[in-house]
């Protein structure tokens, strides 16, 4: 807690505070969106007779339906089970501290929105972890809703991955490689109209693939509970992106592709002083991105994955998933496995339903023959990427932990000594901007560089925040955008809530660059 910046953090009782509508209504629907997929999974398990399994299954369904109680009735945080990780140690500990801190305890109604909303995840996590049947150790309550929702994306993912082909048969097939990459001397001054012309159409391309990289975070489970087929569909097409250029409002991704630019270019330079004649470039240039939901926006990550490592912008990609089930929709390694099995064969895909039986499976037509060759060629593209050991996928369990990433270089400095290993470390979404920021009420105009603490200047890591909005929290805010985002029409006006930041409809692209 000492670890955390100094504002205020969002609390569970403010009703000014998406926290409060949270925690009285997101939460139970969400408790009970997990118990139904158990309960499920129980009669499923009647036909097989696994009277142990059957038995467990029951019991968790019941200590789900108890934590869902005592969120409704604002009841204490009681201490997390041992499921033998160490952070439940740290997530009890913290317990403890807050619980001397308050009166009768740590309630649901009246705590720090961060910490809570993790524990919130940690405890179900525990009721899985400590299963003694191998039907519910390391089950994900969650895993059915993040596929079923996947599934419902089938058109934007069927149009990426026509424009993944698109692209990387032209980079692929371009007889002088260089045209995606810089001559020599790009990027230090003496440039030629023409190759400024070129650099100009590579960050017009690096922008594209970001923002669909971007966009794909608005399809998140937790917050879109009751999204129908249509409103996925128009959250993900390439015309409601064009749409939602205007929402992004602080916009950093010309200077993130400048640095990943400058370092191709300088390890270019050293590899053609060093007289080979191969034109990727020596040394490693490694991007991560710390993951957020499964899914289409896992797709979009993978997309923008591949893309980079094509055009030579990075020669390797870490990805960091979770590892239990998190905020619903999150990548856990399971997700990665799921996704790269549908795109292996997308016709049994996309033609079975969903699991409840129906779903648009069954009113749409069976996949073109183009869609279905489209859809396998980025299957192959990101299976080679992974068996080459281009793109890696890296859990650790500081991802699950309950505080700010102001705590990673005292709690977890080995995951801030490999991230400096990196280019650009990218954070996905809306929960890892909050962890970054310390989920803390810092004016919006703090510059994003100063809520960050830590990883920020000095720190030795290049960080891109790529966040819709869907929480209180807002740095790096220009003079009064705060104020005129608020005056629109369901911005909050003078109620005091910043509610034009939890739809998901806005969002912020930050970068700081720590190794300057
Ligand atoms: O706003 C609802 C919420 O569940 C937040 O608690 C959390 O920060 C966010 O959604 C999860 O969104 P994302 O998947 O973008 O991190
Ligand atoms: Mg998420």
């Amino acid at each position: 807690m000492d670890l955390d910046p100094p504002p205020p953090k969002y609390q569970t009782s403010d009703p000014t505070s998406f926290a409060h509508k949270s925690a009285r209504e997101r939460w139970p629907a969400i408790i009970t969106g997990a118990i139904d997929d158990v309960a499920r999974t129980v009669s499923s398990l009647l036909d097989a007779d696994d009277k142990d399994a059957i038995e467990e299954g029951k019991r968790i369904v019941s200590s789900l339906a108890s934590l869902k109680y005592e969120v409704q009735h604002n009841r204490a945080l009681g201490e997390i089970d041992d499921d033998g990780h160490a952070d439940v140690k740290l997530y009890n500990d913290e317990l403890a501290a807050r619980d001397k801190l308050a009166r009768d305890g740590v309630k649901w109604h009246d705590v720090e929105w961060l910490y809570s909303e993790c524990y919130l995840y940690r405890r179900i996590g525990a009721f899985f972890g400590t299963a003694k049947t191998a039907a519910w150790r390391g089950y994900d309550p969650f895993a059915r809703q993040k596929m079923d929702t996947f599934r419902s994306s089938r058109n934007a993912v069927l149009e990426l991955a026509a424009r993944y082909r698109e692209i990387m048969t032209q980079i692929r097939t371009t007889e002088d490689q260089h045209r995606l990459l810089p001559k020599s001397g790009s990027g230090n001054g003496d440039t030629g109209a023409d190759d400024e012309a070129e650099i100009e159409a590579e960050k017009t391309l690096f922008v594209e693939m970001a923002e669909i990289c971007l966009w794909g975070n608005a399809t998140d489970l937790s917050l879109l509970t009751s999204l129908t087929y249509e409103d996925i569909q128009k959250l993900q097409g390439s015309q409601a992106r064009r749409e939602s250029e205007k929402n992004v409002i602080v916009n950093d991704l010309r200077k993130a592709f400048e640095v990943l630019k400058k370092k191709s270019v300088e390890q270019q330079q050293q590899h053609q002083q060093s007289n080979n004649s191969s034109t990727s470039g020596t040394g490693g240039r490694r991007v991560d991105i710390v993951l957020d939901n499964a899914g289409f926006e896992l797709f979009v990550d993978l997309v923008l994955a591949g893309y980079l490592i094509a055009v030579g912008l990075a020669t390797e990609v870490v990805l960091h998933p979770k590892s239990i089930p998190w905020f619903v929709s999150d990548v856990v390694p399971g997700d990665f496995a799921a996704l790269l099995d549908a795109m292996r064969d997308p016709v049994s895909f996309y033609e079975s339903k969903d699991s409840e039986g129906g779903g648009e499976a069954s009113s749409t037509p069976t996949l073109t023959q183009s869609q279905e060759s489209d859809v396998k060629f980025l299957f192959d593209d990101w299976k080679n990427l992974h068996e080459e050991g281009k793109l890696i996928l890296r859990p650790n369990r500081f991802w699950t932990h309950a505080g700010s990433f102001w705590r990673m270089p005292t709690i977890a400095p080995e995951v801030v000594e490999d991230l400096k290993e990196s280019e650009l470390v990218v954070f996905k979404g809306d929960l890892n901007y909050r962890k970054l920021t310390g989920d803390a009420a810092w004016p919006a105009t703090t510059p994003f560089t100063t809520a960050i603490g830590p990883l920020g200047p000095g720190s030795g890591l290049r960080v891109l925040a790529l966040r819709t909005c869907k929480a209180d929290v807002v740095v790096g805010l220009p003079e009064g955008k705060d104020e005129e985002l608020r005056a629109m029409e369901g911005g909050g006006g003078d109620s005091g809530a910043r509610k034009w930041a939890w739809s998901g409809k806005w969002a912020v692209v930050q970068f700081s660059d720590g190794k300057a």
